[in-house]
């Protein structure tokens, strides 16, 4: 059997400059440096380094499986020489998503977040990595759903005999920690039912149902850590990402892409308590800024070859045909931002990550009074 392959995307906020909005390029530098000598130890086979405003990203590529102790280990450990450097300049929220004092096995649960395929590889096989900031998990359920469920976004649901038969759709409850599969087309209204609440709900991997491919083997998966419910308090969204494969007998790259040609609102934006359009921008344009935001999606597009990257990667958002759905989602952060601290622009209260509730609700406890 042939050897398979695992792509593991890894990323935390470890310390951005001027405050939320970028990682600084010398957090790379010692990503790369750490990630560039377990390649040499032949801990993974391949790797790459970027970042999504502020949170930094390892794309590494490797023989161990999914929820590997080394790998995990290793990024913990990448992440912890790159604190070391943002405490060193003074960065703003240094270490911030390690949240926990030592490793203990696996990332998950411990802050940074993750999202993980193995496969054996197709003979060309495309992927997509999506990175968001300032947002949340369920962001993603949209897009996803688009590319592996609407008719309207992938035509190959339609025209393709190996995607006809549709797609299986692993969605998580984060509130209660359980999952359930729903196959689509036939149990698309029961889908879509969840994914709707995208705050509890949240799309985690996708499976094929076409006999062309290996039923245990995922076509996307998408990080579901969250953050806030892992400390307890507010530390920050999630900022998740995504792996997307693409092409024959899957959505095509195009299909996969036309998923975010609008900008939908999702949470996040601001202290994690707005509701904003998510705007795809290509990695000039990656960092946040506008009232830290608008919440924003990066993509890089790579091919495998035997365990490694082929590079440089596509820079997916990079194109001019994305050009009006920029434009959009800047007409709709306007629009949003006029409402102020007014809902639905500010999150109902018990979606907020920062709150001076029990605080206004103390000091004006006394001053209540009973009407009739
Ligand atoms: C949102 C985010 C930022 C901060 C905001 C206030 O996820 O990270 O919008 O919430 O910049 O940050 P502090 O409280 O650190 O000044
Ligand atoms: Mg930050
Ligand atoms: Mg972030």
């Amino acid at each position: 059997m042939a050897a398979k392959t695992t792509l593991s995307l890894i990323k935390a906020d470890v310390g951005s400059i001027a405050g939320h909005l970028i990682v600084h390029p010398d957090l790379e530098e010692a990503a790369r440096s750490s990630l560039k000598d377990a390649k040499s130890r032949g801990v993974i086979e391949d790797y790459y380094v970027t970042h999504a405003g502020d949170d930094l990203q390892l794309v590494m590529t490797h023989r161990n499986g999914v929820d590997s102790r080394k790998v995990h280990e290793l990024a913990w450990q990448t992440f912890e020489k790159c604190t070391k450097v943002a405490k060193d300049l003074h960065l703003y929220g240094a270490g911030q998503d390690l949240l926990a004092d030592a490793f203990s096995g696996n990332v998950r649960g411990m802050g940074p977040g993750s999202a993980e395929i193995e496969i054996v590889e197709r003979p060309a096989e495309p992927v997509a990595l999506f990175m968001m900031d300032k947002t949340e998990p369920g962001a993603f359920n949209m897009p996803i759903f688009r590319m592996f469920g609407d008719p309207f976004c992938s035509a190959g649901l339609v025209i393709d005999p190996s995607m006809h038969s549709g797609f299986r759709f692993e969605v998580c409850d984060i509130e209660e920690h359980k999952r359930i599969f729903l196959d689509c087309p036939d149990e698309m209204y029961d889908l879509l039912a969840f994914i709707g609440s995208k705050g509890r709900y949240v799309i985690k991997r996708v499976y094929p149902r076409s006999g062309k491919f290996p039923k245990d083997e995922p076509v996307a998966c998408v990080s579901t850590d969250k953050l806030s419910q892992i400390a307890g308090k507010y530390v920050g969204k999630d900022d998740p990402v995504a792996i997307v494969r693409a092409q024959s007998g899957l959505p095509a790259m195009g299909e996969v892409l036309e998923a975010w040609s609008w900008p939908f609102l999702v949470s996040g934006w601001n202290r994690g308590s707005h509701n904003g359009p998510l705007m795809v921008v290509g990695m000039d344009d990656n960092r946040t800024s506008r009232f830290d935001g608008p919440p924003r999606c990066f993509g890089l597009g790579f091919q495998l070859a035997n365990a490694t990257l082929v590079k440089p990667p596509v820079d997916l958002f990079a194109d001019a045909a994305f050009e009006p759905t920029r434009r959009q989602a800047a007409e709709i952060a306007d629009y949003m931002r006029r409402h102020g601290p007014f809902e639905p622009h500010r999150l109902p209260m018990d979606e907020m990550e920062y709150t001076t509730m029990p605080d206004l609700m103390e000091k004006h406890k006394g001053k209540w009074e009973s009407v009739k």
